[in-house]
C-alpha cells in the first residue's frame, strides 16, 4: 500500500493552493494519529468523555476530548505557513494563524462527542478553502475536504474535488492508501435518521420515512433497513461503503429550525466528498455546496447519500 505522501504527490502538482492543501492534510494526519492514540489508550488522569465545564458557540457542552482535539488540530495547523485562518466548531470566531497564508481550514475537531464514552466511532472533519474569499464562502469553493474516523480502523476519506481517496492508519502511525475506488451506490434500501424526533418532523419528512417503513406493503414496494450511529462520520463512512441516505432535517424543536448539523465544518466537507463520489447532498431545497453561510456556526438541514434516493426524497418536498 502506498503512503499518504506518495499518493498526494500527484495532487500537489503546480497548483499552489492544492500544494498548500496537501501540506495541510499531511499535518492533520500527524495530529490525528496522536488523537487516535489518545482515544485508544487514554492517559489515566483524563476522562475524555467528561464535561469540560465549558460550552461552544453553538451551545454544545464541550467534552474534554472536544477541547483536546481542537488544541491538537490548531497546533498542527500552526506549523503550516499556508494556513491563514482556522475555523473551529469549538471556537467562537476565526483564529488567525499566518498573515501570508493562502488557505482557510475549517474543522469539527471531534465529531460525535456524545459517543466518546460509549466506545462508538467518532471523527475529525475538515474543509480547506481559498483565503482570498474570506471565512464565509459556498462549499463549492473548497480546494479539498475530508474526514477521519476513529473506529475499529482509523481511516481518512479525502477529495480535491475529483476522485475520492481512502487511507487507513497503520501501526507505524502513518496512513496508507486503501486502494478503494470510492463511489456511492445510486440506489439504496437503507436510511439513517434519528427516529426519536419523529413527532417533530415536517410532513414531507414524515411521509417519506413512513413510506420507507411501509416496505413491500407501501408505495416503495421494497423493505428498508435503518441505521443511526449518532456520529456523522460513522454514518457517512457506511454510506460511502454500501450506499444509503442520511437525513438530519429541520424539526420543530427549539433551535432545530435548520436541523443540527453545521454548514461550514460538517455539511460542506461531507457534501464535497459525497458529490465527488457520485452521490447527492441537499438541504431539502438545493445542493448544500451552493449555500452561502450566513455565519460560522450556521446550521443547515442535511440530506445526503445515494443519488436516486435523495432524488426520491426530494419528490416528497412541497
Ligand atoms: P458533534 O459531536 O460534533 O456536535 O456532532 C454530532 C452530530 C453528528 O455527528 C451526528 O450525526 C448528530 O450530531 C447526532 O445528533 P443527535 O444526537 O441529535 O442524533
Ligand atoms: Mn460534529
Ligand atoms: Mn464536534
Amino acid at each position: 500500500m502506498s503512503h499518504l505522501s506518495t499518493t498526494l504527490e500527484s495532487v500537489a502538482s503546480r497548483d499552489p493552493l492544492r500544494a498548500a492543501a496537501v501540506d495541510t492534510v499531511k499535518a492533520l494526519a500527524l495530529a490525528v494519529a496522536d488523537i487516535a492514540t489518545l482515544i485508544r489508550w487514554p492517559s489515566g488522569d483524563v476522562a475524555l468523555g467528561a464535561a469540560s465545564g465549558s460550552a461552544n458557540a453553538d451551545g454544545d457542552n464541550q467534552k474534554a476530548l472536544d477541547v483536546l482535539a481542537d488544541e491538537m488540530i490548531q497546533n498542527a495547523l500552526c506549523k503550516v505557513p499556508s494556513v491563514a485562518l482556522y475555523l473551529s466548531e469549538e471556537q467562537d470566531g476565526a483564529v488567525p494563524l499566518h498573515d501570508s497564508g493562502t488557505i482557510i481550514v475549517a474543522s469539527d475537531p471531534l465529531d460525535g462527542s456524545s459517543n466518546i464514552d460509549t466506545n462508538v466511532s467518532v471523527g475529525t472533519i475538515f474543509s480547506i478553502l481559498p483565503a482570498v474569499d474570506g471565512a464565509l464562502q459556498a462549499g463549492r469553493n473548497q480546494i479539498a475536504a475530508g474526514f477521519f474516523v476513529y473506529g475499529p480502523q482509523t481511516t481518512l476519506l479525502l477529495t480535491f474535488g475529483e476522485s475520492i481517496m481512502a487511507f487507513q492508519l497503520d501501526n507505524d502511525g502513518q496512513f496508507y492508501d486503501m486502494d478503494w475506488q470510492v463511489r456511492i451506490e445510486p440506489k439504496t434500501d437503507e436510511f439513517a435518521i434519528n427516529a426519536s424526533n419523529m413527532r417533530q418532523w415536517q410532513s414531507d419528512v414524515a411521509a417519506y420515512i413512513a413510506d420507507c417503513l411501509a416496505g413491500t406493503n407501501g408505495p416503495r414496494r421494497r423493505n428498508f433497513n435503518m441505521r443511526w450511529v449518532g456520529s456523522l462520520v460513522a454514518d457517512a463512512w457506511r454510506i460511502f461503503r454500501r450506499g444509503g441516505i442520511f437525513l438530519y432535517p429541520a424539526d420543530a424543536r427549539s433551535g432545530y429550525g435548520a436541523g443540527r448539523l453545521r454548514l461550514v465544518y460538517e455539511a460542506n466537507p461531507v457534501a464535497f466528498l459525497v458529490e465527488a463520489a457520485g452521490g447527492k447532498a441537499v438541504d431539502g431545497n438545493g445542493p448544500i455546496l451552493d449555500i452561502l453561510p450566513e455565519s460560522l456556526h450556521a446550521r443547515v438541514p442535511f440530506i445526503f447519500g445515494s443519488a436516486n434516493e435523495v432524488d426520491e426524497f426530494m419528490r416528497y418536498r412541497p
